[in-house]
């Protein structure tokens, strides 16, 4: 049986009780463990994947930690988690006709797209029965997979580091964008001011404001991270200046910096998945027709706002979550090109991967995470894996 992370409502448990509910002294490595897994019978569509590299993901630490939702429980007491993965295809199912053998994919997560193709679930999370692919071996409907572009001009890492937040970023930028022009058409406004915070997903969505020739800014507590994005011509801005917005001064300061290098117009679109403190940060510094988008709530689930002040300034809030099918194969043209994603300095060993989501945890990386599954990578994925 091939090896593979799982997650138990008992470790969870566990590690909770250990530490006294204290999330920041919580240890996800103890709760993220080394299992194996059956895999299930291949189906007529469905695909055999050996999996070659793996980027940790946010919601695997919030699953682990339960600290938005306890997923686990909810899926009846264990999960495999896992949603983006890179892998080679080993054998199809009679009816695949996209894919054959010893071709390099990539996975989405879309999990049961609605009527339009917006997920209401996401695979490996809240889709009932999804087994997720932090694993050494997977089966998987060919929906679920994209060709992976070897020939982008990444590194196999980098583009085992975009499965999960390039979609994410595509579609927040898509309707953030979108929104605003329909406030602001292009002919009255050409060069927008872009606002995003830390994280992977942020660091994706200013590649592609930055891209279209937007003014772009980056407030990020981690200076390897503001430094990668700057050689993209993407400005960084220190967000421990501002105390990460533990007060009202740090963002009545952010605010003003924020209108100081805009001109005083502030920004247009702010891309915030955080909530919490980053918010009101968010909110203040915008300026007239804003727009702002999210699909995260890593700090917190709940916002509170004064609609009234919203309304005068003609903002919009706008909640997005993954991307739908056809926008997750889409925006995979755009690595490379656009997506030139920052890697955490270590490229961990399979066997590390629990750490590697502690770290994550620890907000140490400096980096997009990634987890080598193997040390036997096909021709293919040798030649670009340094
Ligand atoms: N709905 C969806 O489809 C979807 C898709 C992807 C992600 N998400 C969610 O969105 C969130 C971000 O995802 P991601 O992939 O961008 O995460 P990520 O790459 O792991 O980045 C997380 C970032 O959080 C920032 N951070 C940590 N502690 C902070 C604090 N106290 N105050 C302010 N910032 C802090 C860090 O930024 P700095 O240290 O650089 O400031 C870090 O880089 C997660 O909750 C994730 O689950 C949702």
């Amino acid at each position: 049986m091939p090896r593979a992370y799982s997650i138990t409502a008992e470790a969870i448990a566990e590690e909770r009780q250990r530490v006294g509910d204290d999330l920041t002294k919580f240890d996800v490595s103890r709760v993220i463990r080394l299992d194996q897994l059956e895999l299930r019978e291949m189906g007529a569509s469905d695909v055999h994947l050996r999996i070659l590299a793996v980027s940790a993901e946010h919601n695997v630490n919030h699953a682990a930690l339960a600290d938005t939702v306890n997923i686990t429980e909810v899926r009846g007491g264990k999960i495999y988690p896992g949603n983006s993965a890179l892998g080679e295809v080993l054998g199809v199912g009679s009816q695949v006709t996209r894919f054959k053998p010893g071709e390099i994919v990539v996975t989405h997560c879309n999990g049961e797209p609605d009527s339009y193709g917006y997920p209401t679930r996401i695979w490996a999370y809240d889709q009932p029965e999804s087994i997720g692919w932090y694993g050494e071996e997977a089966v998987v409907g060919d929906w679920q997979l994209v060709p992976a572009p070897l020939d982008c001009g990444l590194s196999l890492w980098e583009i085992a580091a975009l499965p999960l937040r390039a979609p994410t970023a595509y579609h927040l930028w898509r309707r953030g964008h979108g929104i605003l022009r329909l406030k602001i058409p292009r002919e009255k406004l050409a060069r927008l001011n872009v606002l995003a915070f830390g994280g992977g997903v942020s660091e994706l969505f200013l590649m592609l404001a930055r891209a279209e020739g937007h003014r772009a800014l980056f407030c990020s507590g981690n200076p390897a991270r503001r430094d990668a994005l700057e050689k993209l011509g993407i400005e960084g801005i220190d967000q421990k200046a501002f105390n990460r917005f533990q007060d009202r001064e740090g963002v009545r300061a952010f605010s003003k910096e924020i209108k100081q290098r805009t001109g005083g117009v502030g920004a247009h679109i702010v891309c915030d998945m955080m909530r919490g403190p980053v918010f009101a940060a968010g909110l203040t510094a915008m300026g007239r027709e804003g727009v702002n988008v999210s699909a995260g709530w890593q700090l917190d689930k709940r916002i509170s706002y004064d609609s009234a002040g919203a309304s005068v300034k003609q903002i919009t809030l706008d909640h997005t979550h993954f991307d739908t099918i056809d926008g997750s194969n889409a925006c995979t043209a755009l690595y490379g090109s656009v997506f030139k994603p920052t890697i955490h300095k270590e490229v961990y060993a399979f066997e590390d991967l629990p750490r590697a989501m502690h770290e994550m945890h620890q907000n140490t990386q400096t980096g997009i995470p990634i987890i080598r599954v193997t040390d036997k990578l096909p021709e293919a994925a040798r030649a670009i894996a340094p």
